[in-house]
Protein backbone atom coordinates (compact mmCIF):
# COMPACT_ATOMS: atom_id res chain seq x y z
CA UNK A 1 0.00 0.00 0.00
CA UNK A 2 1.57 3.01 -0.84
CA UNK A 3 1.04 6.13 0.90
CA UNK A 4 -1.12 8.23 -1.48
CA UNK A 5 -3.47 5.14 -1.47
CA UNK A 6 -3.54 5.31 2.21
CA UNK A 7 -3.96 9.27 3.41
CA UNK A 8 -7.00 8.47 0.47
CA UNK A 9 -8.71 5.62 2.23
CA UNK A 10 -8.63 8.14 5.54
CA UNK A 11 -10.06 11.40 3.50
CA UNK A 12 -12.80 8.81 2.34
CA UNK A 13 -13.43 7.31 5.59
CA UNK A 14 -13.27 10.79 7.11
CA UNK A 15 -15.17 12.71 4.77
CA UNK A 16 -17.34 10.57 2.76
CA UNK A 17 -16.16 11.56 -0.40
CA UNK A 18 -13.24 11.57 -3.42
CA UNK A 19 -13.02 12.78 -6.52
CA UNK A 20 -13.20 10.28 -9.76
CA UNK A 21 -9.50 10.67 -10.05
CA UNK A 22 -8.76 9.49 -6.77
CA UNK A 23 -11.35 6.47 -6.49
CA UNK A 24 -9.76 5.58 -9.26
CA UNK A 25 -6.66 5.92 -8.30
CA UNK A 26 -8.02 3.75 -5.35
CA UNK A 27 -9.36 1.16 -7.55
CA UNK A 28 -5.91 1.25 -9.66
CA UNK A 29 -3.67 0.42 -6.57
CA UNK A 30 -5.44 -1.96 -4.57
CA UNK A 31 -3.27 -4.35 -2.80
CA UNK A 32 -3.80 -6.66 0.00
CA UNK A 33 -3.15 -4.24 2.57
CA UNK A 34 -5.40 -1.48 1.12
CA UNK A 35 -8.10 -4.01 0.72
CA UNK A 36 -7.87 -5.20 4.03
CA UNK A 37 -7.59 -1.86 5.27
CA UNK A 38 -10.37 -0.74 3.75
CA UNK A 39 -12.49 -3.89 5.03
CA UNK A 40 -11.57 -2.89 8.63
CA UNK A 41 -12.66 0.50 8.42
CA UNK A 42 -16.03 -0.25 6.06
CA UNK A 43 -16.13 -2.70 9.53
CA UNK A 44 -16.24 -0.26 12.19
CA UNK A 45 -19.31 1.65 10.39
CA UNK A 46 -20.88 -1.36 10.11
CA UNK A 47 -20.72 -1.94 13.45
CA UNK A 48 -21.56 1.53 14.24
CA UNK A 49 -25.03 1.43 12.67
CA UNK A 50 -26.04 -1.91 12.36
CA UNK A 51 -24.29 -3.81 14.80
CA UNK A 52 -24.08 -7.64 14.13
CA UNK A 53 -26.68 -7.70 12.59
CA UNK A 54 -27.67 -9.04 8.92
CA UNK A 55 -30.61 -8.25 7.35
CA UNK A 56 -32.71 -10.99 5.03
CA UNK A 57 -34.80 -10.16 2.03
CA UNK A 58 -36.62 -13.28 0.25
CA UNK A 59 -36.68 -13.04 -3.52
CA UNK A 60 -39.25 -14.18 -5.41
CA UNK A 61 -38.10 -14.10 -9.63
CA UNK A 62 -42.11 -14.56 -10.54
CA UNK A 63 -41.27 -14.19 -14.67
CA UNK A 64 -37.82 -14.80 -16.56
CA UNK A 65 -40.20 -12.98 -19.82
CA UNK A 66 -38.20 -10.19 -20.75
CA UNK A 67 -38.56 -7.50 -23.23
CA UNK A 68 -34.84 -6.23 -23.08
CA UNK A 69 -32.61 -7.63 -24.51
CA UNK A 70 -29.26 -6.42 -22.25
CA UNK A 71 -26.43 -8.26 -23.77
CA UNK A 72 -24.76 -9.93 -20.57
CA UNK A 73 -28.36 -11.16 -19.15
CA UNK A 74 -29.20 -14.71 -19.71
CA UNK A 75 -33.09 -14.10 -19.77
CA UNK A 76 -32.54 -11.72 -22.88
CA UNK A 77 -35.36 -11.26 -25.01
CA UNK A 78 -33.00 -13.06 -27.99
CA UNK A 79 -31.98 -16.01 -25.67
CA UNK A 80 -34.18 -18.77 -27.64
CA UNK A 81 -32.48 -21.14 -25.31
CA UNK A 82 -33.99 -19.51 -22.21
CA UNK A 83 -36.92 -21.74 -21.10
CA UNK A 84 -39.56 -19.09 -20.03
CA UNK A 85 -41.91 -19.05 -17.20
CA UNK A 86 -44.30 -16.92 -15.65
CA UNK A 87 -45.92 -17.37 -11.86
CA UNK A 88 -49.15 -16.93 -11.38
CA UNK A 89 -50.42 -14.35 -8.77
CA UNK A 90 -51.63 -17.09 -6.33
CA UNK A 91 -47.90 -19.14 -6.92
CA UNK A 92 -46.49 -15.68 -5.77
CA UNK A 93 -48.74 -14.73 -3.17
CA UNK A 94 -48.33 -18.48 -1.56
CA UNK A 95 -44.34 -17.77 -1.93
CA UNK A 96 -45.16 -14.49 -0.11
CA UNK A 97 -46.82 -16.32 2.85
CA UNK A 98 -44.59 -19.16 2.84
CA UNK A 99 -41.99 -16.61 3.53
CA UNK A 100 -43.91 -14.95 5.89
CA UNK A 101 -44.34 -17.95 8.21
CA UNK A 102 -40.52 -18.37 7.62
CA UNK A 103 -40.09 -15.42 9.54
CA UNK A 104 -39.22 -12.51 6.31
CA UNK A 105 -40.95 -9.11 6.93
CA UNK A 106 -39.07 -8.15 3.57
CA UNK A 107 -39.99 -9.38 0.13
CA UNK A 108 -38.63 -8.81 -3.86
CA UNK A 109 -41.02 -9.45 -6.42
CA UNK A 110 -38.27 -9.58 -9.20
CA UNK A 111 -38.61 -10.55 -12.60
CA UNK A 112 -37.72 -9.19 -16.71
CA UNK A 113 -39.57 -6.50 -18.21
CA UNK A 114 -42.85 -8.28 -18.52
CA UNK A 115 -45.76 -6.42 -19.57
CA UNK A 116 -48.24 -9.08 -19.36
CA UNK A 117 -47.74 -8.24 -15.79
CA UNK A 118 -49.86 -5.06 -16.07
CA UNK A 119 -50.40 -2.18 -13.51
CA UNK A 120 -53.65 -3.80 -12.80
CA UNK A 121 -52.38 -6.96 -12.10
CA UNK A 122 -49.49 -5.90 -9.97
CA UNK A 123 -50.94 -3.70 -7.77
CA UNK A 124 -53.67 -7.19 -7.03
CA UNK A 125 -50.44 -8.82 -5.94
CA UNK A 126 -49.27 -6.02 -3.74
CA UNK A 127 -52.56 -5.25 -2.03
CA UNK A 128 -53.33 -8.58 -1.38
CA UNK A 129 -49.67 -9.74 -0.16
CA UNK A 130 -50.30 -6.55 2.55
CA UNK A 131 -53.78 -7.21 3.32
CA UNK A 132 -52.83 -10.94 4.25
CA UNK A 133 -49.46 -9.85 6.10
CA UNK A 134 -49.67 -5.88 7.29
CA UNK A 135 -45.98 -6.20 8.60
CA UNK A 136 -44.19 -7.27 5.65
CA UNK A 137 -42.37 -4.75 3.37
CA UNK A 138 -42.70 -5.18 -0.54
CA UNK A 139 -40.29 -4.30 -2.30
CA UNK A 140 -40.29 -4.45 -6.21
CA UNK A 141 -37.37 -4.78 -9.11
CA UNK A 142 -38.98 -5.20 -12.32
CA UNK A 143 -37.23 -2.19 -14.35
CA UNK A 144 -38.09 0.33 -16.12
CA UNK A 145 -41.69 1.70 -16.09
CA UNK A 146 -43.43 4.99 -16.64
CA UNK A 147 -43.55 7.28 -12.85
CA UNK A 148 -47.38 7.06 -12.90
CA UNK A 149 -46.60 3.24 -12.94
CA UNK A 150 -44.23 3.54 -10.01
CA UNK A 151 -46.81 5.43 -8.49
CA UNK A 152 -49.47 3.10 -8.25
CA UNK A 153 -47.51 0.51 -7.05
CA UNK A 154 -46.67 2.80 -4.28
CA UNK A 155 -50.12 3.40 -3.62
CA UNK A 156 -50.73 -0.20 -3.80
CA UNK A 157 -48.53 -0.76 -0.65
CA UNK A 158 -44.85 -1.00 -2.28
CA UNK A 159 -42.48 0.77 -0.17
CA UNK A 160 -38.95 -0.27 -1.63
CA UNK A 161 -37.84 -0.58 -5.13
CA UNK A 162 -34.58 -1.74 -6.37
CA UNK A 163 -33.48 -0.97 -10.14
CA UNK A 164 -29.44 -1.02 -10.70
CA UNK A 165 -28.47 1.52 -12.87
CA UNK A 166 -26.07 -0.59 -14.36
CA UNK A 167 -23.05 1.84 -15.39
CA UNK A 168 -22.58 5.53 -14.41
CA UNK A 169 -20.91 5.88 -17.90
CA UNK A 170 -23.44 6.13 -20.61
CA UNK A 171 -20.81 5.03 -23.06
CA UNK A 172 -20.07 2.02 -21.41
CA UNK A 173 -23.86 1.42 -20.93
CA UNK A 174 -24.30 1.71 -24.95
CA UNK A 175 -21.62 -1.30 -25.08
CA UNK A 176 -23.75 -3.68 -22.56
CA UNK A 177 -27.15 -3.11 -24.10
CA UNK A 178 -29.10 -2.51 -27.51
CA UNK A 179 -29.80 0.63 -28.72
CA UNK A 180 -33.38 1.13 -28.05
CA UNK A 181 -32.53 1.44 -24.78
CA UNK A 182 -31.48 4.64 -22.62
CA UNK A 183 -29.05 5.67 -19.84
CA UNK A 184 -31.29 8.48 -19.28
CA UNK A 185 -34.21 6.79 -19.25
CA UNK A 186 -32.76 4.49 -16.09
CA UNK A 187 -31.32 7.29 -14.55
CA UNK A 188 -34.52 9.23 -14.81
CA UNK A 189 -36.49 6.33 -13.40
CA UNK A 190 -34.16 6.37 -10.49
CA UNK A 191 -34.78 9.65 -9.59
CA UNK A 192 -38.88 9.44 -10.26
CA UNK A 193 -38.59 6.15 -7.69
CA UNK A 194 -36.80 8.47 -5.11
CA UNK A 195 -39.28 11.34 -5.74
CA UNK A 196 -42.34 9.38 -4.97
CA UNK A 197 -41.35 8.42 -2.09
CA UNK A 198 -39.99 4.88 -2.41
CA UNK A 199 -36.69 3.48 -0.43
CA UNK A 200 -34.54 3.25 -3.79
CA UNK A 201 -31.69 0.89 -4.56
CA UNK A 202 -29.56 1.57 -7.25
CA UNK A 203 -26.22 -0.52 -7.93
CA UNK A 204 -23.94 -1.84 -10.87
CA UNK A 205 -21.73 -4.53 -12.14
CA UNK A 206 -18.31 -5.05 -11.71
CA UNK A 207 -15.93 -5.56 -14.22
CA UNK A 208 -18.26 -5.75 -17.06
CA UNK A 209 -16.72 -5.99 -20.61
CA UNK A 210 -15.15 -2.98 -21.55
CA UNK A 211 -15.57 -1.78 -18.08
CA UNK A 212 -12.38 0.81 -16.70
CA UNK A 213 -11.44 1.19 -13.35
CA UNK A 214 -11.91 4.84 -14.22
CA UNK A 215 -15.84 3.85 -15.22
CA UNK A 216 -15.84 1.99 -11.84
CA UNK A 217 -14.86 5.27 -10.17
CA UNK A 218 -17.38 6.84 -11.78
CA UNK A 219 -20.14 4.28 -10.25
CA UNK A 220 -18.92 5.33 -6.95
CA UNK A 221 -18.94 8.69 -7.37
CA UNK A 222 -22.75 8.31 -8.75
CA UNK A 223 -23.24 6.13 -5.14
CA UNK A 224 -21.83 9.16 -3.25
CA UNK A 225 -23.88 11.97 -5.08
CA UNK A 226 -27.03 9.92 -5.15
CA UNK A 227 -27.21 8.14 -2.40
CA UNK A 228 -29.68 4.86 -3.16
CA UNK A 229 -31.20 3.67 0.37
CA UNK A 230 -29.44 0.18 -0.85
CA UNK A 231 -26.68 -0.42 -3.31
CA UNK A 232 -26.59 -4.01 -5.08
CA UNK A 233 -23.62 -4.95 -6.47
CA UNK A 234 -22.33 -8.14 -8.36
CA UNK A 235 -19.78 -9.19 -10.68
CA UNK A 236 -20.57 -9.55 -13.80
CA UNK A 237 -20.61 -13.10 -14.93
CA UNK A 238 -21.05 -14.54 -18.42
CA UNK A 239 -23.24 -16.57 -19.91
CA UNK A 240 -23.09 -19.01 -22.46
CA UNK A 241 -25.45 -18.09 -24.35
CA UNK A 242 -25.47 -14.44 -24.37
CA UNK A 243 -23.26 -12.11 -26.96
CA UNK A 244 -20.61 -11.49 -23.76
CA UNK A 245 -20.92 -15.79 -23.34
CA UNK A 246 -16.67 -15.52 -24.01
CA UNK A 247 -15.96 -12.42 -21.59
CA UNK A 248 -13.74 -12.61 -18.55
CA UNK A 249 -15.86 -12.79 -15.56
CA UNK A 250 -15.61 -10.28 -12.71
CA UNK A 251 -12.88 -10.77 -9.51
CA UNK A 252 -14.02 -11.49 -5.94
CA UNK A 253 -11.48 -9.23 -5.04
CA UNK A 254 -12.74 -6.06 -6.71
CA UNK A 255 -16.35 -6.52 -5.84
CA UNK A 256 -15.56 -7.07 -2.06
CA UNK A 257 -12.92 -4.15 -2.48
CA UNK A 258 -15.96 -1.87 -4.06
CA UNK A 259 -18.16 -3.23 -1.46
CA UNK A 260 -15.86 -1.91 1.52
CA UNK A 261 -15.11 1.64 -0.36
CA UNK A 262 -19.46 1.47 -0.74
CA UNK A 263 -19.69 1.31 3.50
CA UNK A 264 -17.25 4.33 3.41
CA UNK A 265 -19.05 6.24 0.71
CA UNK A 266 -22.62 5.50 2.70
CA UNK A 267 -21.83 4.21 6.02
CA UNK A 268 -25.53 3.52 6.74
CA UNK A 269 -26.47 2.37 3.32
CA UNK A 270 -28.32 -1.32 2.80
CA UNK A 271 -25.76 -3.25 1.23
CA UNK A 272 -26.39 -6.77 -0.20
CA UNK A 273 -23.94 -9.68 -0.74
CA UNK A 274 -25.40 -10.69 -3.56
CA UNK A 275 -25.88 -14.26 -5.54
CA UNK A 276 -23.39 -12.87 -7.94
CA UNK A 277 -20.95 -13.05 -4.86
CA UNK A 278 -21.86 -16.35 -3.95
CA UNK A 279 -21.49 -17.98 -7.67
CA UNK A 280 -17.73 -16.15 -7.90
CA UNK A 281 -16.66 -17.97 -4.71
CA UNK A 282 -17.88 -20.84 -2.61
CA UNK A 283 -17.56 -18.68 0.37
CA UNK A 284 -18.29 -15.36 -1.32
CA UNK A 285 -21.36 -13.84 0.41
CA UNK A 286 -19.58 -14.33 4.33
CA UNK A 287 -16.49 -11.82 2.52
CA UNK A 288 -19.01 -9.71 1.52
CA UNK A 289 -20.69 -9.69 4.48
CA UNK A 290 -16.59 -8.96 6.36
CA UNK A 291 -16.18 -6.38 3.80
CA UNK A 292 -18.81 -4.40 4.72
CA UNK A 293 -22.10 -6.16 3.18
CA UNK A 294 -25.42 -6.15 5.58
CA UNK A 295 -27.64 -7.38 3.42
CA UNK A 296 -28.09 -11.23 2.27
CA UNK A 297 -31.24 -12.33 -0.49
CA UNK A 298 -32.58 -15.92 -0.57
CA UNK A 299 -34.31 -17.16 -2.74
CA UNK A 300 -38.06 -17.97 -2.04
CA UNK A 301 -39.13 -18.78 -5.65
CA UNK A 302 -40.47 -22.57 -6.14
CA UNK A 303 -37.84 -24.75 -7.06
CA UNK A 304 -38.81 -25.90 -9.92
CA UNK A 305 -38.61 -22.72 -11.70
CA UNK A 306 -35.29 -21.08 -10.06
CA UNK A 307 -32.91 -22.65 -12.60
CA UNK A 308 -34.55 -21.10 -15.63
CA UNK A 309 -33.73 -17.81 -13.69
CA UNK A 310 -30.65 -18.24 -15.25
CA UNK A 311 -28.62 -14.37 -15.23
CA UNK A 312 -25.28 -16.11 -15.34
CA UNK A 313 -23.95 -19.47 -15.85
CA UNK A 314 -23.24 -21.65 -12.63
CA UNK A 315 -26.03 -19.58 -10.41
CA UNK A 316 -26.03 -21.06 -7.01
CA UNK A 317 -29.25 -22.12 -4.60
CA UNK A 318 -31.09 -23.26 -7.65
CA UNK A 319 -32.15 -26.53 -5.98
CA UNK A 320 -33.07 -25.59 -2.56
CA UNK A 321 -36.10 -25.41 -0.96
CA UNK A 322 -36.73 -21.84 0.69
CA UNK A 323 -36.10 -23.37 4.54
CA UNK A 324 -33.14 -24.84 3.48
CA UNK A 325 -31.62 -21.45 1.69
CA UNK A 326 -32.41 -19.75 4.67
CA UNK A 327 -30.97 -22.01 7.07
CA UNK A 328 -27.91 -22.40 5.06
CA UNK A 329 -27.66 -18.52 5.23
CA UNK A 330 -28.18 -18.28 8.81
CA UNK A 331 -25.20 -20.30 9.35
CA UNK A 332 -23.04 -19.37 7.03
CA UNK A 333 -23.71 -15.46 8.67
CA UNK A 334 -23.00 -17.22 11.88
CA UNK A 335 -19.80 -18.83 11.07
CA UNK A 336 -18.37 -15.09 10.29
CA UNK A 337 -19.79 -13.68 13.99
CA UNK A 338 -22.78 -12.47 12.42
CA UNK A 339 -26.55 -12.88 13.04
CA UNK A 340 -29.70 -12.88 10.43
CA UNK A 341 -32.44 -10.93 11.94
CA UNK A 342 -35.53 -11.49 10.10
CA UNK A 343 -36.89 -7.38 10.74
CA UNK A 344 -37.44 -5.33 7.56
CA UNK A 345 -34.98 -3.54 8.15
CA UNK A 346 -34.85 -0.22 7.33
CA UNK A 347 -31.72 1.93 6.52
CA UNK A 348 -30.44 3.60 9.87
CA UNK A 349 -31.83 7.34 9.59
CA UNK A 350 -34.38 6.40 7.01
CA UNK A 351 -37.81 8.13 7.25
CA UNK A 352 -40.75 7.13 6.01
CA UNK A 353 -43.01 10.37 5.20
CA UNK A 354 -46.08 8.40 6.81
CA UNK A 355 -46.68 5.40 8.31
CA UNK A 356 -44.88 2.03 6.87
CA UNK A 357 -47.03 0.17 4.73
N1 LIG B 1 -35.51 -6.54 -14.95
C1 LIG B 1 -35.13 -5.92 -13.71
C2 LIG B 1 -34.13 -4.82 -13.95
O1 LIG B 1 -33.74 -4.61 -15.08
O2 LIG B 1 -33.78 -4.14 -13.01
C3 LIG B 1 -34.62 -6.89 -12.67
C4 LIG B 1 -34.01 -8.15 -13.13
S1 LIG B 1 -32.34 -8.02 -13.71
C5 LIG B 1 -32.06 -9.66 -14.24
C6 LIG B 1 -31.42 -7.91 -12.20
C7 LIG B 1 -29.95 -7.63 -12.32
O3 LIG B 1 -29.24 -8.78 -12.74
C8 LIG B 1 -29.53 -6.59 -13.30
O4 LIG B 1 -29.71 -5.30 -12.76
C9 LIG B 1 -28.06 -6.93 -13.57
O5 LIG B 1 -27.19 -6.08 -12.85
C10 LIG B 1 -27.94 -8.37 -13.05
N2 LIG B 1 -27.37 -9.24 -14.08
C11 LIG B 1 -27.91 -9.60 -15.25
N3 LIG B 1 -27.06 -10.37 -15.97
C12 LIG B 1 -25.93 -10.48 -15.22
C13 LIG B 1 -24.68 -11.12 -15.42
N4 LIG B 1 -24.41 -11.80 -16.53
N5 LIG B 1 -23.75 -11.03 -14.45
C14 LIG B 1 -24.01 -10.36 -13.32
N6 LIG B 1 -25.19 -9.72 -13.07
C15 LIG B 1 -26.13 -9.77 -14.01
FE1 LIG C 1 -34.25 -8.15 -19.00
FE2 LIG C 1 -32.06 -9.19 -18.15
S1 LIG C 1 -32.48 -8.48 -20.17
S2 LIG C 1 -33.85 -8.94 -17.02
Amino acid sequence: MDSKSKDLLEKLKNEHSLDIKDYEYLLTNRDENLMDLAASYAREFQQKYYGNKVFIRGLIEFTNFCKNDCLYCGIRRSNQKCERYRLSKDTIIACAKEGYDLGFRTIVLQGGEDYTYTDEMLCDIISEIKSAHEDMVVTLSIGERSKESYKKYYDAGARRYLLRHETANPKLYARLHPKEMSWQNRMDCLKNLKAIGYQTGAGFMVQSPGQTDYDLAMDLKFIEEFKPDMCGIGSFISHKDTPFAKEKSGTLEVTLFCLSLIRLIYPQVLLPATTALGTIHPKGREMGILAGANVVMPNLSPTNVRKMYSLYDNKICTGDEAAECINCLKQRIASVGYEVVTAPGDRVGHCFSSERH
